[in-house]
């Protein structure tokens, strides 16, 4: 039986697993592809590591020449970042090693001139496991959904923020404690800060709307949000109003263009993407022909993602050389169109004794905002918070709302639920 033989670049918690996986799965996989799988070698920064998967020491290098000059027919790049990797990734293709590769960072940054690069050398560019871990969601976008008019995408891309948004809201647990065991869980980026600000999940966004759309936004046109403010607080004010705190990566192609965004919104508790909790993500397709499709799946962690990285593998393994379509940026941005139901969520705080919600409700009706729904609570008795939902509030409203009434503001989007009244002003609830 014919031997492939793999270099690892990277072998941390999803290298681990990638190990772990084709070891466990040799059998089978030698089976159906009707070669053997062997890892040669492994690029690592540090080779005296302790490491959760045990390999030969002679496989581990600190040196990338050393992967150049070991013969690897298929790279697999779980390193990460974008430099020194994209170099190692482009001597790689150059030298015509297929290239498969978890790095989202990498490809929102440099996936145009990889992807032009590896057509040029006709070599395989795969990443099923850089959008949405263990979902094949870019497989089934790729193969399965050419014929349909796709306009809109949402979806929850990133595990990290969604187990901590979950573990905030059902174990109350503070926001650095939850944060903190999703490094444990291997499920956060080397430096979370990409998680948490949402720089992840805006990369994943990218790659999707290369190929939904075929052409996605420059990364500094999409607008971006991350969970860094989202406190137990507005998570609690959020749900007596009936919704749920979510990270939504929406792509959306109207008239007006196309639109991307990542934002904390809120999602309606019966709407499906306010069931997707923990580390799980999950993406909605709306297709012209099939309608709408939901696809979730474990978005984070070793084993998940090694999953699409050994699938993809595989894969690679028993389909000819195809180019990949070109990787295309509008370049002009394109001016927000909104995506939410044109209603916000506004949470207050300040303290009790400063002011009272029917001081805000008078200011906010004679500013000509619309209150749909509003709850307050009482911190101690001391601290007032006022969660409310509202159409037509401008950050002129919300600078008032600060200086005169000494309340800490945020304001977060509501994503349109197909029967929602108040999006056209059925039920004031107040
Ligand atoms: P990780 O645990 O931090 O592992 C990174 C590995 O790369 C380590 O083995 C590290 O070596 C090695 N490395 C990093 N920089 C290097 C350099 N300059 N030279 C040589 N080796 C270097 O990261 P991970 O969680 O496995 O993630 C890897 C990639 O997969 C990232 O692109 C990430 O975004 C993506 N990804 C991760 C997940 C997940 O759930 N974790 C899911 C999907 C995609 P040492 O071990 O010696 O430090
Ligand atoms: N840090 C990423 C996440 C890993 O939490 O979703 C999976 O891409």
């Amino acid at each position: 039986m014919s031997v492939v033989k793999v270099g690892l670049l990277g072998l941390g918690t999803v290298g681990g697993g990638v190990v772990k996986t084709i070891r466990s799965k040799q059998e089978k996989l030698s089976a159906r592809l009707g070669k053997r799988i062997e890892i040669v070698k492994a690029l690592v920064r540090d080779s005296r590591k302790q490491r959760a998967v045990q390999v030969e020491p002679s496989l581990l290098t600190t040196r990338f020449a050393d992967v150049m000059e070991s013969d690897v027919d298929i790279v697999v790049e779980v390193m990460g970042g974008v430099e020194p990797t994209y170099d190692y990734v482009r001597s790689l293709i150059e030298k015509g090693c297929h290239v498969v590769t978890a790095n989202k960072e990498l490809l929102a940054k440099r996936g145009a001139e990889l992807v032009e690069l590896a057509n040029r050398h006709g070599v395989h560019l795969a990443y099923e496991a850089s959008v949405a871990g263990g979902i094949p969601i870019l497989g089934v976008l790729r193969q399965f959904l050419r014929t349909n008019d796709i306009t809109k995408v949402c979806g929850i891309l990133n595990g990290t923020t969604n187990f901590i948004l979950s573990q905030m809201e059902e174990a109350q647990l503070p926001y650095d404690d939850v944060l903190k065991r999703a490094q444990e869980l291997g499920y956060a980026e080397a430096d979370p800060s990409s998680d948490v600000e949402g720089w992840d999940a805006l990369y994943k966004l990218y790659i999707l709307a290369q190929l939904v759309f075929g052409e996605s936004l420059p990364l500094s046109a999409i607008e971006r949000q991350g969970i860094v403010e989202v406190s137990q607080s507005h998570i609690r004010l959020a749900k007596e109003l009936g919704y749920r705190i979510k990270l939504l990566a929406q792509a959306h192609q109207g008239n007006g263009g196309l639109h991307l965004s990542v934002r904390p919104t809120l999602v309606p508790l019966e709407h499906p993407l306010a069931r997707i909790q923990d580390a799980y993500n999950a993406v909605q397709v709306e297709g012209s022909l099939v309608g709408d499709l939901l696809f979730t799946g474990k978005g984070a962690g070793e084993l998940p993602t090694a999953s699409a990285v050994v699938e993809d593998l595989a894969y690679l393994l028993t389909q000819p050389f195809a180019p990949h379509p070109a990787w295309r940026e509008r370049p002009e941005a394109v001016p927000s169109s909104r995506l939410s139901s044109g209603l916000d969520f506004c949470c207050l705080a300040g303290t009790a004794a400063g002011v009272t919600p029917e001081q805000v409700l008078l200011f906010l009706e004679r500013a000509g905002v619309s209150v749909r729904r509003m709850t307050v609570q009482y911190d101690s008795g001391s601290v007032l918070r006022v969660g409310l939902l509202a159409a037509g509030l401008q950050e002129e409203h919300v600078g008032l709302l600060e200086r005169d009434f000494g309340l800490e503001t945020r304001l977060y989007p509501v994503l349109e639920a197909a029967d929602d009244q108040d999006a056209d002003g059925g039920s004031a609830g107040l």
